[in-house]
């Protein structure tokens, strides 16, 4: 290839200083996801300033944009995410968010400012480019409606293969974690309504007690996993809220429970809401009472296409980086719709901090953010040309 990877490798330290202040000046402005208005100002701002062409993405947040190339060949995707969240920053750094309740304690600034990177190093070199590289700045990710958004307002459309990554505090600078498979685990989440009958404390048998039904049904979910999901798949059942009663000498009408469920493999995602639907009803019957589930499908888990899985790790290599086979998490990521529909590679980069993701001391270290400009300007030039 004429493009080196050396190349990008050193035009990436020369725009580090840059990177790093975009990427403070993302950290003491942090919106939260559908409200990134200002972010999404900044970031077209400056794409713009680096002659990248802005692409019309019809959502009030969010940026898409693209580096042409001045040969014919396929459409690539690199997909970073730009929103915040409601933690009050504790860091104390001298660039920590000035906006009260709201702090980047995800990283998705680093993930902005080193994708604008990449895309500036990708049009200084737009002559020698086989295809086009569309960058995709999305909104939403923390409350997994973004990438929904985008797909449905074209982004992907014509696109042949997709890249992404998250920040990794566990990881050093200069580490990727990279594997085929699933990196993320599928979201859904679960509402359970126990209805019972209320009545004194002192008279049970007059009542329906939706507070001891409530705690049956939590107990009895717990063996969707050990009973159900096969020993080789991976799955999590968490009760997360379980509402019922309002004195201590009342027996309540109701029962509220409301969870999540995540697993890595699809079959094992869709057996559980069949299983839990009978445990949930066949409890409540067991007491003489009625409970109903709502089940909501939210995302699928982020799965590596082998193929592309190759293609940055290749590109990882002759940046010189250390790849690590990488750890999945049961968090989720709506990277994994893109993945629905093109294949992709989604890696964890290495930033060392002290803190894990969305904790208010949450810190990087922004010499990642070079890394990641470099490794996924040149994951872009092999893609286009492995692809095309
Ligand atoms: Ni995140």
């Amino acid at each position: 290839m004429t493009l080196s990877a050396n190349y990008f490798r050193e035009q990436s330290v020369s725009l580090q200083p840059k990177l790093v202040a975009m990427r403070r000046e993302l950290h003491q402005y942090p919106e939260l996801s559908n409200e990134e208005y200002e972010t999404t100002a900044r970031i077209r701002t400056w794409l713009e300033e680096a002659c990248v062409r802005l692409l019309d993405l019809r959502l009030p947040t969010g940026v898409l944009a693209e580096v042409k190339g001045a040969r014919p060949g396929p459409t690539i995707l690199l997909r970073a995410d730009i929103d915040a969240l409601p933690v009050a920053e504790q860091t104390g750094l001298p660039f920590a968010s000035k906006v009260p309740g709201k702090m980047h304690a995800c990283g998705h600034d680093f993930h902005t400012a080193a994708i604008i990177g990449a895309a500036e190093l990708l049009q200084a070199r737009a002559d020698e480019l086989h295809g086009t590289v569309r960058l995709l700045f999305q909104p939403a990710e923390e409350l997994a409606v973004g990438a929904r958004a985008v797909i449905e307002a074209g982004a992907l459309e014509g696109v042949s293969a997709v890249f992404g990554m998250h920040n990794n505090p566990e990881l050093p600078v200069g580490t990727v974690g990279i594997r085929t498979g699933p990196m993320t685990a599928s979201v859904d989440r679960f509402d359970i309504s126990v209805q019972g009958k209320g009545g004194h404390a002192g008279v049970p048998e007059a009542a329906v007690d939706p507070v001891v039904i409530s705690s049956a049904i939590v107990t009895a979910l717990q063996t969707l996993v050990s009973r159900n999901a096969s020993p080789h798949h991976s799955a999590v059942v968490s009760v997360c809220k379980l509402q019922a009663g309002a004195a201590w000498n009342i027996i309540p009408d109701t029962g509220v429970l409301e969870g999540t469920v995540r697993t890595f493999q699809p079959e094992a995602r869709a057996r559980i809401p069949d299983q839990m639907r009978r445990i949930v009803e066949g409890v409540a019957e067991g007491y003489g009472a009625e409970a109903y589930l709502k089940w909501t499908a939210m995302i699928p888990a982020v799965n590596n296409d082998a193929r592309m899985t190759g293609i940055i790790q290749a590109a990882a290599e002759t940046q010189g980086l250390r790849i690590v086979e990488a750890v999945p998490t049961m968090g989720g990521e709506d990277f994994s719709l893109y993945q629905e529909r093109v294949p992709g590679c989604f890696i964890w980069m290495g930033t060392g901090g002290t803190e894990q993701w969305h904790h208010p001391r949450f810190t990087l270290n922004e010499e990642a953010l070079a890394v990641s400009a470099s490794l996924f300007a040149v994951t872009a030039v092999q893609a286009l040309r492995s692809i095309g």
